[in-house]
């Protein structure tokens, strides 16, 4: 008998067959946009550290939610900086505040397009770390209650989506609590369930103004090292009432997505974060790596471990390339 009997190369030797038996597909539907809303007038400023992302004030914001929409992308998810910061993030939950105002301009102007709030409290703290800070740690249970009074704030001005990202004990019961008690049982939570102390959130935290100013967030993030602990957090988290689960960084991680989709029914979210954005786009720029099809691949990848969506920087570019049929 000649050998090799078996021969896999039979599916790969034509584009036609190569696509037939594609086990994993991106699509527009993945796609989260994240938008980073300045409280400034006239700007579109791009993020030094993250090229091709942007900061937007409000005047300059709707030009591009329509372009994410005409895009095809479904949703956006929106990080604010502020004008004011104090010593809890009381902006998050003022009516006047940098989010709120977007909210209701995006609902006036782009009505159609599925609006997501970050919702946590370093880009609105003089410390800039995720909550109240009693005693050079973050309080828990003090920062639940501002909590409350943030997601009630981002559904009253027309948020469709929540997603606490602050890592806190029992944030998604206070939350869906608080909404419920409101009067928005029809607003669901994204919970970033296992959110993990990484350093790859060093460009977000130049673009949202968002650096601790003493310590790091290991008393609330996770340890990278520790996946069955990641587990528990999603246990938890189900259990508290989430209706979609998210890990957070993703490249890093894919094991983590690949073991939260087998435990759970809910929806998985991975959050391709600043840093693996930039580490892409700096190796693109000189020339060393074919930043498009890593792009694709990376992208893929995120999917094929069991994400179901994916936020990421790289949207509107996926887009474009998706819409372009290539
Ligand atoms: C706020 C928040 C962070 C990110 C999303 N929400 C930063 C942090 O936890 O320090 C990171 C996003 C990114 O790096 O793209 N808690
Ligand atoms: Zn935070």
């Amino acid at each position: 008998m000649e050998f090799p009997l078996l021969r896999a190369r039979r599916l790969r030797n034509k584009e036609g067959i190569r696509r037939l038996v594609r086990e994993t597909k991106l699509d527009l539907s993945d796609l989260i946009c994240p938008v980073f809303v300045h409280y400034r007038e006239g700007i579109k400023e791009e993020i030094p550290s993250m090229p091709g992302v942007f900061r937007y004030s409000l005047d300059k914001l709707i030009d591009e939610v329509k372009e994410i929409r005409d895009l095809g992308i479904p949703a956006i998810i929106l990080f604010g900086i502020p004008e004011h910061k104090d010593h809890v993030g009381s902006d998050t939950w003022n009516d006047e505040g940098i989010i709120q105002k977007a909210l209701r301009l995006i609902k006036k102007e782009v009505p159609d397009i599925y609006v997501i709030t970050d919702v946590c409290f370093c880009e609105y703290t003089t410390h800039g770390h995720c909550g109240v800070v009693i005693n050079g740690d973050v309080d828990n249970d003090l920062t639940l209650e501002n909590l409350k009074k943030q997601v009630v704030s981002h559904a009253m001005n027309g948020a469709d989506m929540v997603a606490p990202s602050g890592m806190m004990d029992g944030m998604v019961k206070a939350i869906r609590t608080a909404l419920d008690e409101a009067g928005f049982h029809h607003i669901p939570i994204m919970a970033y369930s296992a959110k993990f102390a990484s350093a790859f959130y060093g460009p977000f935290r130049d673009a949202a103004e968002s650096a601790p100013a003493f310590g790091d967030r290991r008393t609330y993030q996770m340890d990278p090292a520790n996946a069955r602990e990641a587990l528990k957090e999603v246990l938890l988290d189900v259990e508290e009432g989430a209706d979609i689960i998210m890990v957070k960084p993703a490249l890093s991680y894919l094991d983590v997505i690949y073991r939260v989709k087998e435990i759970t029914l809910l929806p998985v979210c991975a959050y391709n974060v600043s840093g693996e954005y930039s580490m892409i786009k700096a190796a693109g720029r000189l020339g060393w790596i074919d930043e498009k099809r890593v792009i694709w691949e990376v992208l893929t990848s995120i999917k094929r471990a069991g994400a179901d969506m994916i936020i990421t920087y790289f949207a509107k570019e996926v887009a474009k390339i998706i819409n372009r049929g290539e």
